[in-house]
């Protein structure tokens, strides 16, 4: 299906009709284990679940067709697939992350690279100059997160590849805030593609995924696949048919997410009481020029930093009654989170910032619950 917009791509790549039985919708196949063939043969290249399963082959060929990759590996959930792609590099490797990230992934760099002698570094991934500097001794991996989390910095995908292979290393995008509805890492030049499917793939807050796309079938795509197969974070084939379900309506969901979250943005970003809006699409934001650029629309994740500090936040939080106050994104629902107060110890996000995804409810009613509850 070469040449297809992406949000046809969404609805037939890895949907196709099942061609035993002409079932429109695809089937889900539960089975752990695969008949062999009379000489012990695979019969239709499956054997166990572990290392392979016809509804989760599905999914990988959508990711594949969306991201524009060679091969892509599906995983239990996004902290999985991060996980499984970490442990492939060597000891003695050294790796380059974004200053404000998911603090999942932070949690990893900071607590499990160091046991096993990988060096962790962070820098600013929207300052090319920082990130140029940090290039100058040899990198195994620079890792992109792009609108950031939760302060929905820009990264510079395309220059920030040329820095990274000049250093030697992998480039890593997690693509899970834009999706490639909106966003395409691996024809700017990333070399693998990083997912929570949990979020807008999922779409619906009821099922954990995570993938990895990789631009080229390599020898690292070979060795993760190893691993994963081996160590066994495999996506449920459960999980994969609801993810597959999901993308049949990404790229509606998508357009919606955008839509609303522009209404709201310029609702909020009028409005007294916040302080600041943190949204790529506003032309005041620093990376406004470089999202135009590469980025399709400018998403649905946002933060807001209250006036008033870390009570006015909670305050604001607490009297919300349509968005919910729950962490996570992507779903159909509004939701609204204090991260500081979900970061653990040492929380890096201001005290009175608020993370917003916007959900597909009608934006009139959600610009009215945000006026009610900033009084
Ligand atoms: C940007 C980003 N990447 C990765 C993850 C981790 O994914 P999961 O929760 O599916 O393990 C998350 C989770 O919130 C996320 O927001």
């Amino acid at each position: 299906m070469s040449g297809l917009h992406p949000g046809t791509i969404a609805v037939h790549v890895g949907n196709e009709a099942d061609p035993a039985t002409g079932a429109v919708a695809p089937p889900l196949h539960l089975s752990t284990t695969f008949r062999h063939g009379p000489s012990g043969e695979r019969v239709a290249g499956y054997e166990y679940q572990r290392e392979g399963n016809p509804t989760n082959d599905r999914l990988r060929e959508t990711l594949k067709a969306l991201e524009g990759g060679e091969e892509a590996l599906t995983f239990a959930s996004g902290m999985a697939a991060m996980t499984t792609l970490l442990e492939s590099l060597p000891t003695g490797a050294s790796v380059l992350f974004p200053n404000d990230c998911y603090s999942g992934l932070r949690m990893l760099f900071e607590e499990f690279l160091p046991e096993r002698g990988i060096t962790a570094d962070t820098v600013d991934m929207s300052d090319l100059d920082a990130v140029r500097a940090a290039c100058a001794t040899p990198l195994s991996m620079l890792w992109i997160e792009t609108p950031s989390n939760p302060l929905m910095k820009i990264a510079d995908i395309a220059a920030l590849a040329q820095l990274g292979h000049a250093a030697g290393a992998v480039v890593v995008a997690d693509n899970t805030f834009a999706t490639p509805l909106l966003q395409r890492p691996l024809t700017l030049g990333a070399d693998i593609v990083m997912h929570s499917t949990t979020k807008y793939f999922g779409g619906h807050s009821d099922v954990l995924g995570g993938a990895l796309v990789f631009a080229k079938n390599d020898a690292l795509a070979h060795k993760v696949a190893h691993r994963l197969h081996v160590t066994g974070a495999v996506l449920a084939p459960f999980s994969a048919w609801l993810t597959l379900r999901g993308c049949r309506s990404l790229g509606a969901r998508m357009a919606m997410h955008c839509a609303n979250a522009r209404k709201i943005v310029a609702f909020l970003a009028a409005h007294p009481a916040i302080e600041r809006v943190n949204w790529p699409g506003l032309p005041t934001h620093p990376g406004h020029a470089v999202a135009a650029q590469q980025m399709r629309d400018f998403g649905a994740m946002l933060s807001i930093e209250v006036r008033g500090g870390r009570e006015a936040a909670l305050a604001m939080a607490g009297k919300l009654r349509i968005f919910t106050n729950a962490t996570s994104l992507g779903g159909c629902e509004s939701l609204i989170e204090h991260r500081a107060s979900v970061e653990g110890p040492n929380p890096r996000s201001p005290q009175n910032l608020l993370r917003i995804s916007v959900g597909l409810e009608d934006a009139e009613d959600l610009i009215a619950d945000l006026g009610q509850a900033l009084g």
